[in-house]
């Protein structure tokens, strides 16, 4: 097969794509123009006023965010047929387990009952041996060149949808990714007719800077848009005050 199916409404494709998504991130200004007459402190004052349009509610008590594990692979594999529209390669499974994309990824468990918290210790929660346990979500991200997270896939399975999950996904990664690899800016594509997905990105401080026209070849329309944010303060205490909230 010529060219690998793009699988996802604003993921990444195989790890062929790399080149062609850097090359279109490398673009000239003509791309990302960046107004002349800004200077440094009004751009950083405009960045930090459209992340902190955003406030991170508290993740309900009983979803658990935790690593991909050999166990959960089939939910996680799961999770994306049902959540997007072309099935991925087992080579993109395989690439997840391994370094750095591991440490990227990150799964969102649903538990029928928050864990209990024992009197004697209130931080020691205990779990109930009733509880079911379900992979709702997950965010699955690489690193690109220029300082650059790229997230792969970020979908949660609809009847778990605005509760916070995928935020607190995304925000976790991003928070991870700028300590452990020195990311500033995170990008994704998104299918040009998920509005939904585009609207989510958007109310996130993710702006559009470009589109590729052919790039899902099985998707009518085959278009993407590719968005992106810096990563500002508040994306990084976001994850930190939302903790506090729910501990609080
Ligand atoms: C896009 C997607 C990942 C968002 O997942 P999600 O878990 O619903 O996202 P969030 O809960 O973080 O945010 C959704 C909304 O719920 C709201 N919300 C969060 N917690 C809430 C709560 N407790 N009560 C009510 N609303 C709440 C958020 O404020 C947000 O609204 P906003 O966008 O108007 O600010 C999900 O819709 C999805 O999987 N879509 C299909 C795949 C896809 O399109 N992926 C993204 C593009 S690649």
């Amino acid at each position: 097969m010529s060219r690998i199916q793009m699988s996802n409404w604003g993921a990444q494709p195989p790890a062929m794509r790399q080149s062609s998504i850097t090359a279109w991130l490398k673009k000239p200004p003509s791309v990302t123009p960046e107004p002349p007459s800004e200077t440094r402190e009004t751009r950083e004052t405009r960045e930090t006023l459209a992340t902190s349009k955003f406030t991170l509610p508290p993740l309900p008590a009983n979803v658990e965010l935790v690593p991909l594990t050999d166990d959960l692979m089939p939910a996680f594999k799961r999770l994306l047929v049902l959540t997007l529209p072309i099935p991925y390669p087992p080579a993109f499974f395989a690439e997840t387990m391994q370094k750095p994309f591991h440490g990227l990824t990150l799964l969102a468990v649903w538990q029928s009952t928050p864990p209990k918290t024992t009197a004697n210790n209130a931080n020691t929660a205990t779990r109930d041996s009733g509880n079911s346990r379900r992979v709702v979500g997950a965010i699955r991200c690489r690193i690109l060149p220029s300082s650059m997270l790229y997230i792969s896939t970020i979908s949660l399975l609809a009847p778990y949808r605005s509760h916070g999950i995928a935020s607190h996904l995304l925000y976790n990664i991003v928070t991870k990714a700028a300590k452990e690899h020195g990311v500033t800016r995170v990008t994704a594509h998104v299918w040009e007719a998920n509005e939904d997905g585009l609207e989510w990105y958007a109310k996130r401080g993710f702006e559009v800077v470009g589109k590729e026209d052919s790039y899902y070849s099985k998707l009518k329309p085959a278009g993407a848009v590719l968005v992106l944010k810096p990563i500002g303060v508040a994306d990084l205490l976001a994850v930190k005050d939302a903790a506090g909230a729910r501990d609080g």
